[in-house]
Order: structure tokens, then sequence, then C-alpha cells
């Protein structure tokens, strides 16, 4: 378990980031908690510093949304859902299940696929960039 702050530094509506074995953000959704992985499947944009509306949040940068309860984006451009965890408040304080970070460590298959954009994506934007 990781630490993350105390329940009342996250009021209803706001979000937080920790770093575990990757970043991952933590919502207060009208009162529920939720963590996802923080890192846009999309590209690198920080969830967290998103919109949150009810149980979704939007990508500050081309606005997909992820449904929290699930980490599923409900539409595009995000094609692949973020990770869950849960979180957990105990004697006042939140935490998230999430493995802590190892200095050192190589990120595992699953974590570097997880903060890795989808390469059509990738390529899209470099042929922006290239054309503009
Ligand atoms: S970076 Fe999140 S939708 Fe593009």
């Amino acid at each position: 378990m990781i630490r993350v702050c105390a329940l009342a530094d996250l009021s209803p509506g706001e979000a937080t980031r920790v770093v575990a074995h990757v970043p991952v953000a933590v919502f207060n959704a009208d009162g529920e908690l939720f963590a996802i992985d923080d890192t846009c499947t999309h590209q690198d944009a920080s969830l967290s510093e998103g919109w949150l509306e009810d149980c979704l949040i939007e990508c500050p940068l081309h606005a997909a949304c992820f449904d929290l309860r699930t980490g599923k984006p409900t539409g595009p451009p995000a094609k692949r859902p973020v990770r869950t965890y849960d979180v957990l408040v105990r004697d006042g304080v939140v935490y998230v299940d999430a493995p802590p970070r190892v200095d050192g460590a190589r990120l595992s298959a699953a974590d570097r696929a997880a903060n890795t954009p989808d390469r059509a994506d990738a390529a899209d934007v470099e042929t922006r960039q290239g054309v503009a």
C-alpha cells in the first residue's frame, strides 16, 4: 500500500498523483475514491490534470474520457484502458494498492505497455509535426 494523502486533503472533485511503480492518479468523485494509471493511453498526458465529472475523467490533451470504475475509455482518441487500483482509507489517510517504485528497476512489460502511447497515434503526431 502506498500512502497518498490525508482524506481531508482530497476534497470531492479533486485529484492528486503519487509515484508508485508508475504514476498513479487518485480521484475523489463526489466522495467515492478511485485510482488509475495517471498516464493517458493515447499520448503522454497526466489524467490527474484532467476534468472530473461524476465517474469520468477527461484527458487534458485530447479529451478522451476514461471511466474511473473500469479504466476503459468511453471514446476516441484513446483506445486502450488504463489500469485501476484499489483505494483504502485508514485512520483518515488515503492509500492506494499499487506496487511501490523501485529505483533502478526495469519496468515490467505490462507497465511499459501501459505507459507507451499507441503506435499509430505516435506516428500520427510525428506526421503532423513534419507537415507543420
Ligand atoms: S493524450 Fe489523452 S487523449 Fe490524447
